[in-house]
């Protein structure tokens, strides 16, 4: 796709789709957890979840399908995580527009345990921790985390060129049939090209390192 947003709406179709084929979770009825404080894009479903009210007020009717808990607390994200309809949470890692959050230690590792006990999809959204930002791959790395579903954006296109992703293995990106999903740019080659090589050197472990030594907080 093109920005953060669109991959974080892929995310949400996805987790979706996958709850009702997969899951069995009753049409209509799936619910994604989301935290306090969070900062996912500026679309209509995505702001209908944001606790800002600057990001919010104006733009209702909002989407229904969303539950918030407050960011770090473990509990509540457990709590409903287990409800039968929840078919994902999605997270940032750190959050990055509400000052520079970091959870408490195993929160994200709390999360992943919970979801897999309630076959729940973990989302980590990595548009801004990800891609070496933190010191690390991904910032789910720090806690030895590998989430259902990464999104990306913002670095994946080197800060130049609009080309965002969610990266999740085939049991769930797989619901989704062609003609389901696009967007006119969301191939183009020129941004795919730069993504390619982007992938490619992470692929290599060669971009986190520097900034790891250098000790910078995320830019
Ligand atoms: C964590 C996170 N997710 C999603 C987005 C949305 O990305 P975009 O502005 O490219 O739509 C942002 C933007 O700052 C972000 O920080």
């Amino acid at each position: 796709m093109n920005t953060g947003a669109e991959a974080v709406e892929t995310a949400i179709k996805v987790a979706r789709k996958w709850g009702y084929r997969v899951k069995g979770v009753p049409d209509g009825e799936a619910r994604i957890v989301t935290c306090g404080g969070n900062f996912h894009g500026r679309t209509v479903s995505i702001i209908s979840f944001s606790t800002d009210e600057e990001a919010r007020a104006d733009f209702g009717p909002y989407t229904p399908g969303f539950v918030v808990v407050p960011f770090g607390d473990l509990e509540a994200a457990v709590k409903e995580i287990a409800d039968p309809r929840t078919v994902a949470i999605l997270v940032e890692p750190i959050q990055g527009e509400a000052g520079v959050i970091v959870p408490p230690a195993g929160y994200l590792a709390g999360i992943r345990e919970a979801c897999t006990r309630h076959n729940v999809l973990m989302l980590a959204d990595e548009v801004q921790s990800g891609l070496g930002r933190t010191g690390a791959t991904f910032a789910c790395d720090h806690e030895d985390v590998v989430p259902d579903m990464y999104v990306l954006g913002k670095a994946l296109g080197g800060g130049i060129l609009p080309v965002s992703a969610v990266v999740a293995d085939w049991p769930v990106l797989g619901v989704i049939k062609p003609g389901e999903h696009g967007s006119t740019f969301g191939g183009n080659a020129l941004a795919c090209a730069r993504r390619h090589r982007r992938g490619g050197l992470v692929g290599h472990r060669r971009l986190p390192a520097p900034r790891h030594r250098a000790g910078r907080p995320p830019a």
